[in-house]
C-alpha cells in the first residue's frame, strides 16, 4: 500500500525511479510522482492515475543521479495531483515521499504548524513541513527529521532529500516495510526488493525506527536516538522472470496458471530425504505445547485459515479459532490457557494482522506466520516461519497464494496429526499430486469458463455464491474475486442460510453459482439450489466427479474431498478473470485496492 523508491549514484535516476514505479504500481495505483535532485535543483513531477501517466508527464530531458518516487494509494486526502507524493516544504528546501498513516498529524500541524500553508490535504505533508520548521531552528537535516519522528505518532516508511544536499537520500521506518538496496558505487531505496532488482539484487533490512543516511557509496544505518548499527545485506531470492508477465495478458491469468507448479514445489519444499512430510521440529513443538490455535488473517488468507480450521480440527483433533484480525485487534475472545497464534498472509505485511502480532507479542504467546514472503515483517516478528513457495504474487486478487496457503495447512496439520500418533487415511503428498494434476486439468479449459462467465456473469449486475461445509468457505473466496475485480456485487453464502433473508434479493436470472464437492452435503446444496430456482435465478452448479448430475454446468476432476477446496476455488479465479474482462474491468489492478494493505 503505497511505494517508494530512491535512487543516488552515477546513472539516470529518473529512468530507474519509474521501472522501479512500475515493479511497485501493485501497492497503490491512485497517483504517482518522483523528485529528482541535479545542481539545478530539486524538480518534482506527479499525476494522478498510473505510472504510465507520470511516465509521459516526466521531462526527458531531466538529468539527474538522485531521487525518489511513489505511487500512491489514498488514505488521507483525495487521489489527484496536489495529494500525490513527493510533497514539499514551503521554501521547497524539502522534498519527501512517505507509506504509512500519521495518526497525529492534525495535533502536530496545529501544535507546530498552524502559521503555514499546507498545498495538500495529505497527512505526509506535516512530515515535511515539521522538517523544515526544525531546520529553520537551527538543527542538520539528520536532526530535524529525528525530532519529527520523535513526535509522529503512527506507520511510516520515508525517503526525504534536501536540496541543499546533493550527496543523500534520508530514509526512517516505523511500522511500514522499506529496504535499502546496496550496489557498487550507487545505492537504492525500496518497498520491496522487486522494484530495484533491475539494479541490485543485495539488500539491508530496516528495522523500526531506524534512521539511515544513503550517499553514493555508503548506507549509515542509525537508531532514532542516533546509535549506529552494523547490518550485513542479504541477497534477494528473486528471479526477474518471477516478476514479469511474459507472454500473458494479466498476472492473474499468468498466476492462475502456475498453480499445479507451486503446489507441486510445496510437496517438494515440505518433504524430507524418505519423502515424508516434515516441518520445522520448533513449529512442531509449539503445536504440540498449545491447546487451541488461533487463527489471524484478512480477505482472502482468512478465508484460507477457514479451511485450514477444518484440517486442524478433523485431523489433528486441537481446537482452532479463526479471526478476522482488523476486529480481533481490540476485540479479544477468552484465550484458552496455552494459545498458540497461526498468521496467514500473503505479503507478510498486512498491517492488520501486524497490529495483533505485535499484542499478542506483548502478552508474551507463541506466534508463527505462515507467508509468501520471506523476510517480511510478520516473518521476521513471528516466532517461527511457514513459506507458501508460490513466487511473488503482483496481480491484485490473490489466487496462487490462496491455493498455497490452503496446501500448506493441510501439510502443516497432516504433520502434526502423525507427530501426535494419528493415522491419516490417505497419503496427504500422493492426494496433494493428484490435485496440482486436477487444478492442470482445469486451468486447460480456460475457454469453457471463459464461456459460463460471458453466460451468467458479463451484464449481472449481482451474483451470489453458496455452498456447505468447505464449500461454503470456497463460496466466500469466489465472491470476493468476483466482486474485486469485476465490480458485481457477490456473495457467499452458506447453503442453507439464503432462505433466512438473502434469497428475498433472488430475481429472475440472478446468477447464483453453488458448489457441490462434498458428498455428505450435496444433496442438501442441490435442495438449496432448487429453492433459488423457483424464485428465478440461473443457477450454474460445480460439482465434483463421483456425484455430478445431469445439468451441472461444470464438473470437478475428482480429488479427495479434504482437498476439494484447492479445486474448487480455480473455477472460480477463472469465471471472474473472464468477467472482469467482460466487463473491460482493469484485472491486474482493480479501483480502489491494493495489493499489501499497510494501513490499519
Ligand atoms: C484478495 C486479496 C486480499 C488479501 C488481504 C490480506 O484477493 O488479495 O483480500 O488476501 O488483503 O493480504 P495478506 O494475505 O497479504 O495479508
Amino acid at each position: 500500500m503505497c511505494g517508494i523508491v530512491g535512487y543516488i549514484g552515477e546513472n539516470d535516476a529518473k529512468e530507474i525511479l519509474l521501472k522501479g514505479l512500475e515493479k511497485l504500481e501493485y501497492r497503490g495505483y491512485d497517483s504517482a510522482g518522483i523528485a529528482v535532485l541535479n545542481e539545478d535543483g530539486v524538480m518534482v513531477f506527479k499525476e494522478k492515475g498510473r505510472i504510465a501517466d507520470l511516465r509521459e508527464a516526466v521531462d526527458g530531458d531531466v538529468s539527474a543521479n538522485l531521487g525518489i518516487g511513489h505511487t500512491r494509494w489514498a488514505t488521507h486526502g483525495v487521489p489527484n495531483q496536489e495529494n500525490a507524493h513527493p510533497h514539499q516544504s514551503t521554501t521547497k528546501r524539502f522534498t519527501l515521499v512517505h507509506n504509512g498513516v500519521i495518526e497525529n498529524y492534525h495535533l502536530l500541524k496545529k501544535a507546530y504548524l498552524a502559521d503555514v500553508e499546507m498545498a495538500s490535504d495529505t497527512d505526509t505533508e506535516v512530515i515535511v513541513q515539521l522538517i523544515e520548521r526544525f531546520s529553520k531552528d537551527g538543527l542538520s537535516t539528520v536532526d530535524a527529521l529525528r525530532k519529527t519522528l520523535h513526535l509522529i505518532h503512527g506507520s511510516y516508511a520515508i525517503a526525504l532529500i534536501d536540496n541543499e544536499d546533493e550527496n543523500t537520500i534520508y530514509v526512517a521506518k516505523n511500522k511500514s516495510p522499506l529496504l535499502v538496496g546496496v550496489g557498487e558505487g550507487f545505492n537504492v531505496v525500496a518497498s520491496d526488493a522487486m522494484a530495484m532488482l533491475q539494479v541490485t539484487e543485495q539488500y539491508v533490512e530496516l528495522h523500526d525506527q531506524e534512521i539511515v543516511i544513503v550517499r553514493k557509496e555508503s548506507v549509515e544505518i542509525q537508531t532514532l536516538d542516533g546509535t549506529k548499527v552494523e547490518r550485513a545485506p542479504y541477497k534477494a531470492e528473486l528471479d526477474m522472470s518471477d516478476i514479469e508477465k511474459g507472454t500473458y495478458p494479466h498476472y492473474m491469468l499468468k498466476e492462475i496458471d502456475e498453480q499445479p507448479a507451486v503446489l507441486r514445489k510445496i510437496i517438494q519444499a515440505y518433504q524430507n530425504e524418505q519423502g515424508e512430510l516434515t516441518i520445522d521440529s520448533a513449529i512442531l513443538d509449539a503445536l504440540k505445547e498449545a491447546d487451541r490455535l488461533y487463527i489471524i488473517a484478512a480477505g482472502t488468507s482468512y478465508h484460507a485459515g477457514l479451511i485450514g480450521k477444518e484440517y486442524f480440527e478433523k485431523i489433528a483433533g486441537i481446537p482452532v479459532e479463526v479471526h478476522i484480525s482488523s476486529e480481533f485487534g481490540y476485540n479479544m475472545p477468552l484465550l484458552s490457557k496455552k494459545p498458540l497464534f497461526i498468521f496467514i498472509t500473503q505479503s507478510g505485511e498486512t498491517a492488520d494482522s501486524r497490529q495483533v502480532l505485535v499484542k499478542i507479542k506483548e502478552k508474551g504467546y507463541p506466534t508463527l506466520t505462515v507467508t509468501n514472503v520471506p523476510g517480511s515483517t510478520l516473518s521476521r516478528e513471528a516466532d517461527h516461519t511457514l513459506l507458501l513457495h508460490a513466487g511473488p504474487e503482483i496481480a491484485v486478487a490473490s489466487t496462487k497464494a490462496y491455493v498455497a496457503q490452503v496446501a500448506v495447512l493441510m501439510v502443516t496439520a497432516s504433520v502434526f496429526a502423525k507427530s501426535q500418533g494419528k493415522e491419516l487415511d490417505f497419503d496427504v503428498v500422493k492426494e496433494l499430486g493428484i490435485v496440482a494434476n486436477a487444478v492442470q486439468a482445469i486451468v486447460d479449459t480456460k475457454e469453457e469458463l471463459e464461456e459460463i462467465a460471458a453466460e451468467y456473469l458479463s451484464t449481472t449486475r449481482n451474483a451470489f455464491f453458496i455452498g456447505r461445509n468447505v464449500d461454503f468457505y470456497v463460496s466466500l473466496e469466489g465472491a470476493l474475486k468476483l466482486k474485486e475485480i469485476s465490480y458485481i456485487q457477490a456473495e457467499g453464502f452458506a447453503g442453507g442460510e439464503l432462505k433466512h433473508g438473502t434469497i428475498a434479493l433472488i430475481e429472475d436470472g440472478t446468477p447464483v453459482i453453488a458448489l457441490a464437492t462434498q458428498k455428505a452435503v450435496s444433496l442438501n446444496v442441490r435442495g438449496n439450489v432448487k429453492e433459488v430456482v423457483a424464485r428465478g435465478a440461473n443457477p450454474c452448479i460445480i460439482a465434483m466427479e463421483g456425484h455430478e448430475e445431469e445439468g451441472d454446468r461444470f464438473v470437478l476432476p475428482k480429488v479427495h474431498e479434504f482437498l476439494a477446496p484447492l479445486v474448487a476455488v480455480i473455477p472460480l479465479q477463472l469465471i471472474s478473470y473472464y468477467a472482469a474482462l467482460h466487463r473491460d474491468c482493469d484485472v491486474d489492478k482493480p479501483r480502489n485496492l491494493a495489493k499489501s494493505v499497510t494501513v490499519e
